[in-house]
């Protein structure tokens, strides 16, 4: 018995297109524009064109961001109410659509009609459900908050319609408004979309959208109008966005490539773990930034587990995407199948097994059979690069030691799935895979409610759930920030004491893994006082003592496994043992800066080191109840390492109020003081010494701020760089040296910061810089 034909109709979406001529112009400011320069929109399963689409210039995109700037007041104006409305409204029309979305999705994409109308569609319209309760829910839960204004948002092709409603939904539920590009190759479902706008009610200039590619994504990018950017597609571009953003204040958010292990114990249900496979690495086609298409399986069942895989294989059923009894679709462009012929290809030609189904394929369109490749090395380009097409790379493992070690074997950090009955053993190895994402006996859930997003080189930021609704919101304390950075309020200065040569220390070492070190390139400053008097020699830091300082901190992992308990109490001991020695630290600032009010300065650095004590305990993740049987559990995590060039203004205070909340939260610190003022943090030591804060935790290396900065951000075992110098053209350095390894920045840009206020120094803000929400989904039931 085999399947017979199963056809969707393609009648109304034909008519849609006809509707239009089948010739689409831009659509902003409420208005669809004529003429320019158009391309062509094929059909990926049979190659004929569907429609021409504009491709959208400069001047296009200028229009569209003048509209967008001109919508936005009367946008924030409507009000959190007035905003759900229109939401909701678009979520309805959504589902009124469902069927034509899905039907010109699946012509447009290639993609199966089973998964446009059951994942694509309903994800979608969910999305914009969500998300009118979070417009409704604005003003009481993100009260101190604003929308950030207009929004550049670039989509790739694989979820056209869905990663819209990504982009679009918060941005609009916060209060800004939209220009929006997607993807060449599959614009269709977002010119409907524009259409159901019209019909929801969005005034004119919220939602713009231009087509076009790369070019017309370039000048969203450069466009200063811009305040912030949302993209997702490929790592490389992701890197020249950042590069091309960097020192723009415009606030980024990017979901790169994957290469997400799927990581199958001898314990787990096998057959259900294949059928988690299938979902896997076939959804799509593959071309799912976060596919399972590593498999990694333990030895001890590997033979039997591959059997079963192939025998599965081979009844998936490749063809017309628009038969419903369909398993795989058409790759999206035939430039998609040379790419994943080119990497097969070249797994075969280093003795890899490659084994595909005996299952017939469709003579034109772009296709590619499902795909198993056994017996690549770790470092095969299959095995690490990141295909993007039907095909599954497997391994295996002895112990999960190892299956985590290759799982966090790539530079990507975006997914991973693992199964075992054992709920221990899975719930053990989740923390410790490096992705924003881990599914537990499940593949490919996705939810509003729950966020989704990268670690390392898959990117940073979150789409969904509260934390994604940040990604479009500024705190009002920002704007609230000096425009330059606070002059000290100095007081009249007494002369150092003079005469004796062993008052002061001459000699101040950095500290490096819980010991003083001296200055690899045995160079130091000298550090005058407020008075112009010489007090101490400061050793000048190079690349070097910053390599011994990260190889301490990376050694430093029992700080992060630490209980937030733990971690409170070494913050509070720090703090008890600050205030023993206030009258010192307030005497040193006063001779450094000339500050009238040094006490203070000590006063408030004990009370900031009790506020990040206290949250340590607090910053709880949230357990959310999507749709599924289960839960998912959004565990806010430490970012690893990270490099923290200090403020001069408030040396002391500043320094404590970005350390403290990176220790806190189990980050580990490589820290640059103030390199005007750098005494505090130097006197620092002897405090830390006695506060049992283990070695390798905190590590101080003085010296040039801009060469520490640039050091800190080339480095490839730094997780993130903060810098809140003031120095306007140091952060954009940092920003735009960070691209290459995409570490998460925060930067002050020449802005200052009163640092005793704590609405500008403290809260939230900060606690989200220094962790990242994995979301681990926890199905149950039997
Ligand atoms: P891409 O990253 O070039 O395209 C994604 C979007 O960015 C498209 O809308 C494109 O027009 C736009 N774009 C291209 N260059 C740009 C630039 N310089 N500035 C601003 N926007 C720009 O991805 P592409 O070429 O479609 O696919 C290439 C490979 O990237 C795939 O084979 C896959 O490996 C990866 N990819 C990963 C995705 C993911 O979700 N992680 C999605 C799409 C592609």
């Amino acid at each position: 018995m085999d399947y017979g034909p199963a056809p969707e109709s393609t009648k109304e979406a034909q008519a849609w297109l006809e509707q239009h001529g089948r010739s689409f112009g831009l659509f902003i400011d409420n208005a669809w524009t004529d003429g320019g320069e158009t391309f062509a929109s094929n059909n990926p399963a049979d190659g004929r064109e569907l429609a021409q689409v504009t491709q959208a210039t400069a001047a296009d995109v200028e229009r569209a961001v003048v509209a967008a700037r001109r919508a936005q007041p009367g946008w924030v104006a409507l009000g959190g109410h007035g905003r759900a409305r229109v939401l909701y409204a678009l979520a309805r029309l959504l589902q009124k659509h469902a069927r034509l979305f899905a039907v010109i999705e699946t012509l447009d994409n290639g993609k199966t009609i089973r998964e446009t109308r059951d994942a694509d569609l309903p994800l979608a319209a969910r999305h914009f459900y969500h998300h009118a309760g979070w417009a409704q829910l604005q003003s009481e839960e993100f009260a101190n908050y604003r929308a950030v204004g207009v929004v550049g948002q670039i989509v790739p092709w694989n979820f056209p319609l869905l990663m819209l409603a990504w982009k679009i939904a918060p941005a609009l539920a916060a209060g800004n408004t939209v220009v929006f590009k997607p993807a060449e190759y599959t614009p269709l479902t977002a010119l409907l979309f524009a259409e159901i706008c019209q019909q929801a009610g969005v005034p004119a200039g919220v939602v713009n959208i231009v087509t076009g590619d790369g070019r017309t994504g370039e000048a969203i990018v450069n466009h200063p109008g811009i305040d912030k950017l949302a993209f997702t597609g490929s790592t490389e571009v992701g890197r020249i966005i950042r590069k091309s953003t960097a020192g723009s204040g415009k606030k980024l958010s990017l979901e790169l490539g994957g290469k997400s292990p799927f990581i199958v114990f001898e314990d787990a249900d096998l057959d259900a773990a294949v059928e988690g496979l299938v979902d896997s690495i076939w959804f799509n086609q593959g071309q799912v930034c976060c596919a399972g298409s590593r498999l990694l399986v333990q030895e001890s069942i590997e033979k039997r587990f591959i059997a079963k895989v192939k025998a599965r294989m081979e009844t998936l059923r490749v063809g017309s995407p628009l038969d419903k009894s369909m398993d795989v679709g058409a790759l999206v462009d035939p430039v998609q199948q040379q790419r994943i012929h080119g990497l097969v290809e070249s797994a075969r030609a280093e003795g890899c097994e490659v084994w595909q189904p005996s299952c017939a394929m469709p003579d034109e369109g772009s296709w590619y059979l499902p795909t198993l490749i056994l017996g690549a090395s770790t470092s095969a380009a299959v095995a690490q690069a990141e295909i993007f097409g039907p095909v599954l790379v497997a391994m295996s493992f002895r112990t999960p030691a190892e299956a985590v070690q290759l799982a966090n074997n790539t530079v990507y950090g975006l997914a991973a799935c693992v199964w075992s009955e054992s709920i221990s053993l899975a719930l053990d190895v989740a923390p410790q895979i490096k992705a924003g994402v881990v599914w537990i006996n499940t593949a490919n859930q996705f939810d509003a409610a729950c966020g989704f997003g990268g670690y390392r080189e898959s990117g940073y930021g979150r789409e969904g759930g509260k934390e994604g609704m940040y990604e479009y919101l500024t705190p009002l304390s920002e704007d609230a920030r000096p425009a330059a950075p606070v002059a000290i309020e100095q007081g009249a200065v007494k002369s150092v004491e003079s005469g004796n040569p062993f008052a002061i220390d001459r000699t101040a070492k950095m500290y490096i893994g819980g010991k003083q070190a001296r200055p690899d390139g045995a160079y130091s400053r000298a550090i005058t006082g407020a008075n112009g008097a010489f007090l101490a020699d400061v050793g000048e830091g190079s690349r070097k003592d910053i390599r011994n300082a990260v190889e301490a901190a990376h050694k430093a992992t029992g700080w992060t496994k630490a209980t937030a308990h733990n971690r409170a109490q070494v913050l509070y001991y720090i703090a008890e043992n600050l205030a023993i020695r206030a009258d010192e630290f307030a005497a040193r600032l006063a001779a450094m800066t000339g500050s009238k009010d040094p006490q203070r300065e000590v006063q408030a650095s004990i009370e900031r080191l009790f506020y990040y004590a206290a949250w340590a305990d607090k910053y709880d993740g949230l357990a959310h109840q999507p749709p599924m049987h289960g839960i998912t559990v959004a565990l806010n995590e430490p970012v690893g390492v990270i490099g923290i060039v200090c403020p001069n203004e408030a040396p002391l205070l500043g320094f404590i109020s970005l350390v403290a909340p990176a220790i806190a939260l189990g980050n580990r610190v490589v820290a640059v003081p103030s390199e005007a003022f750098p005494l505090s943090a130097i006197d620092l030591y002897q405090v830390l010494d006695t506060s049992d804060l283990p070695g390798g935790v905190l590590n101080i290396v003085t010296g040039s701020a801009d060469e520490l900065a640039r050091t800190l951000a080339t480095h490839g075992d730094i997780d993130a760089v903060w810098r809140h110098d003031g120095s306007a053209e140091g952060c954009a350095e940092v920003e735009r040296l960070s691209s290459e390894t995409l570490k998460r920045t925060w930067v002050g840009g020449a802005k200052g910061r009163d640092w005793f206020d704590a609405k500008q120094a403290c809260g939230r803000t900060v606690l989200q810089h220094a962790s990242q929400v994995k979301n681990v989904w926890i199905p149950y039931g039997v």
